[in-house]
């Protein structure tokens, strides 16, 4: 017998104690709940609901927020447990800034992925997170870490990418460009973490242990969030069985090739080194005192948070591009205006058009689709919800971007101009109106603000300016791509494309 068949006859009949129980407890009458929630039954709560909409949560979740007058509800779970999921702007003020205190991710959280981050900024609270933030704010503010960045962008840009999608061309076959970009930004977030060089954009060579542990890793602590029971995951890590025990093999080889790296950075940084190596993230860390297991978990935290997002969202912008020519010719003439030839650090800053593409690409398809916190006591949301201590209280990036109420009729459409008070014109440079980060909060708001946000915007102008001035892309498929919400959301299946060679710009 298998490990999870075994797994499985555990807890069946513990399952099936809990549904008689409750069916016969109060003869299958559901709780009185808002319209919009859905049906909670004593003890189970909306667990059926849930297990029936699991697969797709994301549309169920909108749809039943779509309902809700005042965007937000809540879904009860086994013994109590309560998630409240909102798409309202002004409690994800509430809950990111005005009482961000009361709202730390919380153990439930950090649990998930406490074995992968440890305590690294992207999954600590309290006095461990800021510690971590102050520092890493201190240096992304430096300019030497902005024009370190960009170098390696430039490299990885001219030297890698462009070349990988002339070689398509040349043969004319198809490419994933989504797997083509997620190659790409790992490269750059490990060379600028870490001080490096993965080479994945090498499509020659298999892809290095290190980044296929951090996908199996990220994948799989992130499922264990999407189990009904966390007792499930809990039990099969405990007996090493199943995805736990393939987790437990991909963290120890992402624990250990880090560390390895970082030893031999400390190594080189002792002997004196090139200054070139020291400019990087785990040197800066380093220099800043702090020990080896503790660098080690702050680096994978930001690998963790700047390996995926970037590229999903320039795939589902290269996508949306390919059903929106009018669009692409605009950023076209933006790049043009500037200087197709060579995108330098300045140039970047004038592409508000394409900034402009790229937020209405992540307000339909956030790489972030969902994000929680866990009440650290009794609370009331400016809607009037009730928050108890140690609910689960989710900002739901997704469903936000897709509410009448926060875009209007028409949320559906792809269309930059929203983003502007006034039409662009040609010739004048628009300037971008500015949009509360708790209406669009892609990027999470407060205090808690993606640290590599401004980073992130460079890296996806150069790349979307240098890859459309030389290349038109055509999907091979028409179909409306599947957008997967992990960790990090996805294309499910990836953007298969043909490249040309653009005539002229
Ligand atoms: C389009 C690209 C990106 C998006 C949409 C994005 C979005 C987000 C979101 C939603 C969070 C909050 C997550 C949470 O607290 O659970 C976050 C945090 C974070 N992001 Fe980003 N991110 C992007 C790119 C990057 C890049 C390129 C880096 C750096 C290399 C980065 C570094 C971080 C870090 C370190 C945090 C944790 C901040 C903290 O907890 O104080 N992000 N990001």
């Amino acid at each position: 017998m298998e490990m999870p068949d075994a797994l499985f006859l555990i807890l069946f009949p513990i399952l099936g104690l809990i549904l008689i129980f409750s069916f016969s407890y109060k003869t299958l009458k559901p709780k009185t709940t808002p319209p919009s929630d859905p049906a909670s039954y004593p003890l189970i709560g909306s667990i059926l609901s849930f297990k029936k909409n699991r697969h797709r949560l994301l549309q169920w979740y909108t749809d039943l927020l779509r309902l809700s007058p005042a965007q937000t509800i809540t879904v009860n779970l086994l013994f109590g447990r309560r998630t409240i999921i909102t798409a309202n702007p002004e409690n994800v003020e509430h809950i990111l800034k005005t009482n961000f205190c009361n709202f730390p991710k919380g153990k439930p959280f950090t649990e998930l992925l406490g074995d992968l981050l440890g305590g690294g900024i992207f999954n600590s609270d309290g006095e461990l997170w800021s510690s971590q933030r102050k520092l890493a704010s201190h240096e992304f503010t430096m300019r030497s870490l902005r024009e370190f960045t960009f170098e390696i962008l430039r490299e990885e840009v001219q030297n890698r990418l462009i070349p990988v999608l002339s070689s398509a061309v040349d043969v004319g076959g198809t490419v994933d460009l989504q797997e083509v970009l997620k190659r790409f930004a790992f490269d750059v977030v490990c060379k600028v973490s870490l001080g490096w060089d993965p080479d994945c954009l090498d499509l020659t060579r298999p892809v290095p242990d290190l980044v296929k542990a951090f996908d199996v890793a990220a994948e799989i602590s992130a499922r264990r969030a999407t189990e009904p029971i966390y007792a499930v995951w809990k039990l099969k890590r405990l007996l090493n069985i199943g995805s736990e025990r393939r987790l437990r093999e991909a963290i120890m080889t992402v624990h250990e090739s880090v560390s390895e790296i970082i030893r031999a950075k400390k190594k080189s940084l002792d002997i004196g080194g090139d200054v070139s190596d020291k400019q990087d993230l785990l040197s800066r860390f380093l220099a800043s005192g702090h020990g080896e297991e503790s660098v080690r978990d702050s680096v994978i935290s930001f690998i963790m948070a700047g390996r995926d997002t970037t590229s999903a969202a320039m795939t589902w912008l290269f996508w949306l591009l390919c059903q929106n020519n009018d669009v692409e010719k605009k950023i076209l003439e933006e790049v043009k205006g500037i200087g197709s030839l060579g995108l330098g650090f300045e140039d970047l800053r004038e592409m508000s058009y394409t900034k402009a593409c790229l937020c209405e690409a992540m307000r339909l398809y956030p790489p972030v689709a969902w994000d929680s916190k866990h009440a650290a006591n009794d609370d009331v949301l400016p809607d009037g919800t009730l928050v108890r201590k140690g609910d689960k209280v989710t900002y739901f990036p997704y469903g936000m971007g897709r509410m009448e109420k926060v875009w209007g009729q028409d949320w559906e459409e792809f269309k930059p101009n929203r983003w502007f008070d006034e039409e662009p014109n040609y010739g004048t440079k628009p300037v971008l109106k500015s949009v509360s980060s708790f209406k669009f909060p892609v990027f999470q708001a407060g205090p808690r603000v993606c640290i590599g946000k401004e980073m992130a915007f460079t890296q996806m102008k150069y790349v979307v300016g240098s890859v459309l001035s030389r290349f038109e892309i055509v999907p091979v498929r028409n179909n409306r791509p599947v957008f997967v919400p992990l960790l990090t959301a996805y294309m499910a299946g990836g953007l298969n494309v043909k490249i040309k060679r653009r005539e002229q710009m």
